[in-house]
């Protein structure tokens, strides 16, 4: 790998089905030693169901938490990561990794991207640890079910996440 590659801008993938405090914080982090962070919405390939948000509301929501950083682009994806990454000449991947649950699927996708695009590096931060067990899926099921999660999401999308729920039912 070249050593005058220039690293300073970092890709973060995810659902982000919708943001959490969690996405928030491993935003931060990275922009502590990166210059600018795309936050990318993207697909699970095997993923069959639509999700509560669509992608468009998550990029917009997404907008709405990092709004006056402008070191924190948005963007959504469709295909590859790593096509993605290169169309935006970023060779690195930023990842949460929680706990030891997360660790098999995240090496087996950070493997498979760099076979994929040896020139991609990806990178595992670990949360705040008030964070260490929160998900996406986990803030849906709760806040479906009548629980607070004011702790665990940005102000902004507990709005827009009540509201939601309250349109579904
Ligand atoms: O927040 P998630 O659901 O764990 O994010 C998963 C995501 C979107 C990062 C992953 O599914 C992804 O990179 N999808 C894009 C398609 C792709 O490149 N798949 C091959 C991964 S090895």
């Amino acid at each position: 790998m070249s050593s005058n590659r220039t690293r300073r801008s970092a890709i973060y993938p995810g659902s982000f089905d919708p943001i959490t405090n969690g996405h928030e914080d491993i935003v931060h982090r990275t922009l502590d030693f990166c210059d600018r962070v795309i936050v990318a919405v993207g697909h699970r390939a095997t993923q069959q169901k639509q999700g509560l948000f669509t992608i468009a509301e998550r990029v917009e929501l997404i907008e709405e938490v990092f709004r006056g950083e402008p070191r924190v682009e948005v963007a959504a994806f469709s295909g590859l990561l790593v096509d993605f990454a290169r169309e935006r000449g970023v060779h690195l991947i930023v990842r949460g990794l929680r706990a030891v649950s997360d660790f098999e699927y995240e090496f087996q996708m950070a493997l498979m991207n760099r076979d994929l695009n040896p020139d991609i590096e990806t990178l595992f931060l670990a949360p705040d640890a008030r964070y260490s067990y929160l998900s996406a899926s986990l803030v849906r099921e709760i806040a479906s079910l009548g629980g607070d999660v004011s702790e665990f999401v940005p102000s902004v999308v507990l709005g827009r996440l009540l509201n939601k729920l309250s349109e579904a039912s």
